[in-house]
């Protein structure tokens, strides 16, 4: 497959068009930016480690019956995936309270969300993603009541699988963003499940395992992620679908 013309750049990412129909490659670079892009680097080597990271999650996904855009690695950075018309939602699902639901609602910073909360935003820089509601989503036209539905059952089911897949590491997977897209009638999952888009706390020292610690200057960046990534990896992809996860205890109290 050759690559072709650049379509897009993100913060993170860049998209390019290939010589196959309906085939795109998804360039995970070694950039890293917080804060709305407030705060930004590149870093060497953090690319591979979320491509490396998000192909696993995904074929673990599809495995266990997730549609998803992944189709195969072609090296440590780049994917192919299956073209998709991407929803400007960014779905997140929350176990444990943390982030901007601590910053915005009375919540405690670790505390347990049962059952898990989907908070929706519209993805949107230049208006700071502001959260929606499903009226919003419906009447800005941007998913109808059926798909909105699925989207949600999707996500769900994603969270059962990987909160499963984690704590057979060690890990708990505290919140991560969503975001999906459609080919024809199908909705399948785009973008990405990395240390870049997923809060992750260790079990037992309760310690950040994702980009807080690039936000919140709490250590080696990339060494955290190099470790997290092989941790991530080598859990074993067999887990089956729906097994209930290790009853997780709370994760120990944190400060920011
Ligand atoms: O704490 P922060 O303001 O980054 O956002 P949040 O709403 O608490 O984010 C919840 C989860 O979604 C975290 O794991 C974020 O890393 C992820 N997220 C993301 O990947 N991209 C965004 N634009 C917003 C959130």
């Amino acid at each position: 497959m050759k690559q072709k013309k650049l379509l897009y750049t993100g913060k993170a990412k860049s998209v390019y068009r290939t010589d196959a129909k309906g085939t795109l490659i998804v360039e995970f670079r070694d950039d890293i930016t917080a804060f709305d892009g407030g705060k930004k680097d590149t870093l060497k080597n953090k690319g591979s480690y979320n491509a490396g990271v998000s192909a696993f999650f995904f074929s673990y996904l599809e495995k266990n019956g997730v549609k998803t855009h992944f189709l195969e690695m072609l090296d440590e950075n780049r994917m192919a995936v299956r073209e998709l018309s991407m929803i400007p939602l960014e779905v997140i699902v929350r176990n444990f309270a943390a982030g901007s639901i601590v910053r915005n609602y009375p919540f405690v910073e670790g505390s347990p969300l049962k059952p898990p909360v989907i908070v929706i935003d519209y993805k949107d820089d230049s208006r700071h993603d502001p959260m929606l509601n499903d009226e919003l989503i419906v009447a800005l036209k941007l998913a109808t009541p059926t798909e909105l539905k699925k989207i949600k059952t999707i996500a769900l089911k994603i969270n059962t699988l990987l909160v499963g897949l984690l704590a057979k590491e060690g890990i708990t997977l505290v919140d991560f963003k969503l975001e999906f897209g459609r080919q024809n009638k199908t909705i399948y999952l785009g973008d990405e499940i990395s240390m870049d888009s997923m809060r992750l706390w260790d079990k037992k020292t309760g310690e950040s395992l994702d980009k807080d610690v690039y936000r919140f200057n709490k250590g080696d960046v990339m060494a955290t992620y190099n470790r997290v990534a092989a941790r991530i990896t080598r859990a074993p992809k067999t887990a089956s679908a729906g097994k209930k996860a290790k009853s997780s205890k709370k994760p120990e109290k944190r400060t920011r």
